[in-house]
Order: C-alpha cells, then sequence, then structure tokens
C-alpha cells in the first residue's frame, strides 16, 4: 500500500516471538492493572487527569480538554504550574534535598553529582541573572551546549522565569544555528567555549560567533568555559561568562513564575518535508504531564532509582526522558558526556555497573553496534542492577531487539520499544511492562488513551497485516500545538491528509508508515514523506539537497536513504554537475564541506555517486523512489513515468561497480 520507500506489503517486516513480562519486574511495576486501557478509553479525556495528577499545580485547572478549535487543542485550561519547580523545588519540600538529581559522567571520567538542592541553587543563580541581562517571560532563549551539566540548568532556569528554551544540538553547524535563532527572533544564546568528543576539543564558540554575525538582531551570550586551559577564550561585547555570573548571583533566589497550562515551555525545531526547519510548539501542562506519565507508566521510573536515558539533550529524547520526565518525578537521571566506545566499548557497561542504574534507554543504533561488538564487553561488567531496558528512534529488529534482551538485560528485563516523535512530545506507542507481552519488532499497542489508526491515503483503516500512514485520531497532552513559523504550517504538515473537518474528525499525520496487526500492535516501517532518519535523527533530504546544490558546478542532486545492516540508514546522494566540472573529487569535497557547514556531521552523506542526469518524470519531477529502490537493491518500481528510463539502469551499473 505505501511504498514511497520500498517498504511495501510485499517485504514482510518480521517479528519475533512473543515474550511476556518477567514476573520479577510485574511485582513492583509502576502500572499492572490491565484494565487501564478500558478505563482510559471509557473516561476519555478525563483519564488524562491522572498525568496531570502526578505534578504540583499552582492553580488548579478548570476544564481537561479544550477542542473547540481543533486541530488548535489546548489542554488543562485554568491551571497554573511551573516546570522547574515541579522539577525541583517540590522535591526539596518532599525532604529530598539531598537526593542525588543528576549523576554527571564527562567525558575524561570527570563526574559530577548534583542533588536536588544543588541543582536548586545552579537554577536559581542562573535565572537571576538571565533576568538580570534582560531575559523577560516569553522571550525564547537559545541554548547551544554539549552534554554538561549546564544544559539542564540553563533549561531549567529559563522554565523558572517563563521563558522558552530552543535547544540546538551542539553538534548543529554555525548556519543551523543561525537558521533556527532568526526563526525563533531570538535574543538570548547561552553556548560555551568547546568541548571534547572522543579525544579532540572542538570550538563550540567560533561556531556561534559564526552563527551571531549572520543575524539581524543583536544577541547577548553567556559562555560557559568548559575547556579551561586547553582552549583559551576571549569574550567580546554582550558576552558574559557563566561562572562570572554564577558568582555574581550567587545565594540570590527567583520565585518560579507561575505559566498557564497552555503557555509554551519550549520550542525544538526538527527536519520537516521542506527544507525550512519546523519550530514544534511545547507547552507546560501538557506537555510535563505527559512526559512525567509516561516516565512513570512505560519506563517505570521510580524515585529512589538510578535512570540512565543515553540520548543527548540537544533532541526531544534527552528533552523528555532525560530532563523533565525523571526529574518531575524526583529520581537520579544520569547524563553521559561520551561516545560508547571511548576509551573502550564497555564503556557504557562500566557506568551502569558503578552507579547500579535501574533503567537503561537508547537507540537501535546503538543497540545494533553493542551487538556487531560482541557479548564480551557488556559480560566485563555487572549488570544486574538493570530493572527495564527501553529503546526510541528508529524500528528495532528481532535479532538487536533479542540480543538487547539477553546479553543486556539478561533476559530479566521487559524491553519497551517507544515509538513517538518530536511533535508527539512524549512516548505514544509502546507496551505497558508490568501488562503487556512484548512482540520483538513491534513498538507495542497505542498507550491507554492513544487512539492509534493505520489508513489508507483516503484515511480508510487497513486491514490487519497491511501497511499504511500511521495516524492518531484523538488528540493527546504532550501534543504539538502548533509550528513557530505558523498555524496555517502546522495544519498543512499534520493535519490536512487525514482528518475530515465536516465530521469533525482531526487525525494527525505522523509522517510514518506502519502495520497493524489482529492484536493491536503496530510496526513501524519508517518514514513516507521526504525526512531520512539516521541514526535515529531525524534529516530532510531537501535540506541535504540544497546544501549541495549550493556547490559551484552541481547542476542537480537527489539524496537518499539506504538500508544497511548495521547503521540502520545512511544517506547516499546523487548529484549531476554542469558541464567543465569534471574534477569529481574537488566537487565531492565541496559538497561534504557545505553539508557540514549547512547543518553538520551528521548529515554527511556516506557515498556521492555522480550520474550525468537523474531520473526524472516527463514533468521534470525528480523520481526519489526509484534512487531509492535502486540505493536498496530493491526490485525496481514502475518506470514507465520516465522520460530518461535507461538512466537508472545506467546508475544501477555504476553502483555494482563499485
Ligand atoms: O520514524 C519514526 C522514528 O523517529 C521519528 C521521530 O523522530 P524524532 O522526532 O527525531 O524523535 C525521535 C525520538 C522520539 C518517527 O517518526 N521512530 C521513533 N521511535 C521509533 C521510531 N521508529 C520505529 N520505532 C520506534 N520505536
Amino acid at each position: 500500500m505505501v511504498d514511497r520507500n520500498g517498504w511495501g506489503g510485499d517485504r514482510p517486516v518480521l517479528t519475533g516471538s512473543r515474550r511476556s513480562p518477567p514476573p520479577s519486574f510485574v511485582e513492583q511495576a509502576n502500572v499492572t492493572d490491565s484494565g487501564i486501557y478500558d478505563e482510559f478509553d471509557a473516561n476519555w479525556p478525563d483519564c488524562w487527569e491522572r498525568a496531570a495528577d502526578l505534578l504540583s499545580w499552582n492553580r488548579p485547572y478548570e476544564t481537561v480538554l479544550e477542542d473547540e478549535n481543533a486541530p488548535f487543542y489546548r489542554w488543562f485550561t485554568g491551571g497554573q504550574l511551573n516546570a522547574a519547580e515541579n522539577c525541583v523545588d517540590r522535591h526539596l519540600e518532599a525532604g529530598r534535598k539531598t537526593h542525588t538529581a543528576i549523576r554527571w559522567e564527562g567525558k575524561h571520567g570527570d563526574r559530577k553529582t548534583y542533588t536536588y538542592r544543588d541543582l536548586y541553587v545552579a537554577i536559581n543563580e542562573f535565572a537571576a541573572a538571565l533576568r538580570e541581562l534582560g531575559v523577560e517571560e516569553d522571550d525564547v532563549v537559545t541554548i547551544y551546549l554539549p552534554m554538561i551539566p549546564e544544559l539542564p540548568i540553563a533549561m531549567l532556569a529559563c522554565a523558572r522565569i517563563g521563558a522558552p528554551h530552543s535547544v540546538v544540538f551542539a553538534g548543529l553547524s554555525a548556519d543551523a544555528l543561525a537558521t533556527r535563532m532568526d526563526a525563533a527572533d531570538s535574543e538570548f544564546l547561552v553556548t560555551c567555549d568547546g568541548y571534547y568528543r572522543r579525544g579532540d576539543a572542538f570550538n563550540q564558540k567560533s561556531k556561534a560567533d559564526n552563527a551571531r554575525l549572520k543575524l539581524a538582531q543583536d544577541v547577548r551570550t553567556v559562555v560557559v568555559d568548559r575547556l579551561g586551559e586547553d582552549l583559551p577564550h576571549v569574550l567580546g561585547d554582550e558576552e558574559f561568562d557563566y561562572h562570572g555570573l554564577r558568582e555574581e548571583f550567587a545565594g540570590e533566589t527567583v520565585e518560579p513564575v507561575p505559566r498557564d497550562a497552555e503557555d509554551m515551555l519550549f520550542l525544538m525545531y526538527t527536519s520537516g518535508t521542506t527544507g525550512e526547519p519546523k519550530g514544534v510548539v511545547h507547552t507546560t501542562g501538557g506537555y510535563l504531564s505527559h512526559v512525567a506519565w509516561t516516565s512513570h507508566a512505560v519506563l517505570d521510573v521510580k524515585p529512589e532509582d538510578t535512570y540512565w536515558c543515553a540520548a543527548d539533550i540537544g533532541w526531544i529524547t534527552g528533552h523528555s526522558y532525560i530532563v523533565y520526565g525523571p526529574l518531575a518525578l524526583g529520581t537520579t537521571t544520569v547524563m553521559y558526556e561520551g561516545t560508547p566506545d571511548y576509551p573502550d566499548r564497555d564503556r557504557l557497561w562500566e557506568i551502569v555497573d558503578r552507579n547500579a542504574v535501574d533503567i537503561f534507554y537508547t537507540a537501535p543504533t546503538a543497540i545494533r553496534a553493542f551487538m556487531k561488538w560482541g557479548e564480551d564487553y557488556p559480560d566485563r561488567h555487572d549488570l544486574s542492577s538493570l530493572r527495564l531496558l527501553g529503546s526510541v528512534g528508529e524500528p528495532i529488529s528481532p535479532r538487536p531487539w533479542n540480543w538487547y534482551y539477553e546479553h543486556v538485560g539478561n533476559g530479566e528485563c521487559p524491553v519497551v520499544d517507544t515509538w513517538w516523535q518530536t511533535e508527539t512530545g512524549a512516548v505514544t506507542i509502546s507496551t505497558l511492562p508490568g501488562i503487556d507481552e512484548m512482540k520483538p519488532g513491534a513498538a507495542g499497542p497505542g498507550l491507554p488513551g492513544i487512539d492509534v489508526r493505520v489508513v489508507d491515503e483516503s484515511g480508510e483503516p487497513v486491514e490487519p497485516g497491511e501497511s499504511g500512514y500511521l495516524t492518531i485520531a484523538r488528540p493527546w497532552p504532550g501534543m504539538v500545538r502548533t509550528l513557530y513559523d505558523g498555524d496555517d504550517r502546522f495544519r498543512a504538515e499534520y493535519w490536512d491528509q487525514f482528518s475530515a473537518p465536516d465530521r469533525g474528525e482531526w487525525w494527525y499525520g505522523s509522517g510514518d508508515a506502519a502495520r497493524i496487526d489482529e492484536d493491536g500492535y503496530i510496526t513501524v516501517l519508517g518514514r513516507v514523506d521526504d525526512v531520512i532518519n539516521v541514526s535515529g535523527r531525524r534529516l530532510s533530504t531537501m535540506e541535504i539537497e540544497s546544501a549541495i546544490t549550493g556547490v559551484e558546478g552541481v547542476a542537480e542532486a537527489a539524496v537518499v536513504g539506504r538500508s544497511s545492516g548495521t547503521n540502520g540508514t545512511d544517506i547516499q546522494a546523487y548529484v549531476s554537475t554542469e558541464g567543465g566540472y569534471d574534477d569529481q573529487g574537488a566537487v565531492h569535497e565541496a559538497i561534504v564541506d557545505n553539508i557540514e557547514a549547512a547543518i553538520g556531521p551528521i548529515a554527511r552523506p556516506t557515498d556521492v555517486l555522480f550520474t550525468p542526469e537523474l531520473p526524472k518524470t516527463r514533468s521534470g519531477k525528480i523520481m526519489r523512489r526509484l534512487l531509492e529502490d535502486v540505493a536498496n537493491d530493491e526490485e525496481l518500481g514502475d518506470t514507465s513515468a520516465l522520460r530518461n528510463p535507461e538512466i537508472v539502469g545506467e546508475i544501477q551499473a555504476e553502483i555494482r561497480e563499485e
């Protein structure tokens, strides 16, 4: 049915045999009543009060859901709360000041522990400093920091004073930072001098400086000194030293600003189907309720746990499940600066062992790497503290799933395969680990209260076992409220395709293809739009293509995702050059440079293939789908609409030669 990516029904995606949750887990699970699905159904939308009840409200909400102006839904309206107060202050009041909030594991084996009290002090001092710098409620503060404790501190300091943050992944380029700051009209930036990655020191400040040069607005910048002597830096006008500010405001406290439930908590830019990144708007009440609830119900987080989500806070996973969800529940959240293979491939297991981590949440791309490296690495350590394992970001096939279950979880930890998106804010599809059987390869059913449907192009549900478009037919608290760039784009991106406003039906289109089985379990098949998911990171083909066509000598380009055994998906670029540009080596180099400058190294293509022409329809549209078939060595789809069918064979021949 949906074969844009060659994921059609003719290519079965296998799921493994079912497994029951281990009894030792069920005994202690946060959620064990299988009636919860029916209860949420019968009592919808009030069922979501359960999520809101996990938070402390300064003023109780009056209405659970306002849907008059769909798809612009409003949750918990009338209520007021502050996210930083929920993540920090209330745990101090509950007598848990000395409990560890953040356990930071640095790149070079350096470590830091922040108790809830330490976090409270840091957030207050930095919030006071931000105010002094002129940050007011509703001003967007951009944060461009790697995985150092100052990142969550800056986020929560913003939340405390009601200033939405927009975190830009530290690995993105100066151009990407500038585009996001420009789109959000952001006049404040928090960054650092540099950071370590593997053995090297990277200069972050020079990227931030270059970004600022491109902006029309004046920007006040706070710089965290991460590298000290390793990378001395000088502060210019309107630049302030983070540690200096903390000293200046030492001991100051700032009252948390009560925010309306629907006030923006943060903006997160993500790739969409056009070259322009989308500014996804998340709110204070709905988002925080949903991340707290799913941390409780899906990840089974308890306050006394040591919980580790090995993602980067620069993306949504880290926002929801390193910072807001676990801290809202008052647990200990581990934050890791380094990579899984440095100094050795047992680094993660060493951290699990030393910290007695209870819950571990990572991405399939990492799990596939662990599998490749072999079981000796986890075997070197005592992983018996683990109680639950999670996966997020890409489909996980049964083999890596089983490997994770056996070699990391020792067959005793449930694995939750959680499907969600930047736009859903929090997990929407997963098994509930204390209730549901697991089916390796299938994420699971929609969570209680989440109405997931797999439909065909006209919005009709497809038969069980057939592939279709993954949609959500009812709103949920953590959902994106709009796009910062405008309500029209919001409707066009997510709602226009499957909704029937005349029937009052608003169905959210996720951009993913999926299959639903008789038992309601969803197997996610991949993206159906012009987005590629590389190692769990979303990249827009158009954004990469425009970086390529910006290179002198390039006539046209098409970028596709190719499935590869170990990396999930990698990027292949097909490029045709203008006459006279014969030095393909030089063009190739310039292409890679341009992509790194426009987006960052994460978007670097694995292969750049030069071809005299790209396959095109008679109306001149590049047929990316065919190139995808070629890249994936699949049987070619219909080529009859092509103006230049012979080129496909030529490209195939070139690939085989390589
Ligand atoms: O294609 C799906 C894939 O990641 C996309 C969302 O990417 P992003 O907004 O960056 O958020 C990533 C982390 C939540 C989805 O559209 N995806 C995410 N989780 C899964 C998944 N694909 C299959 N199985 C999953 N568990």
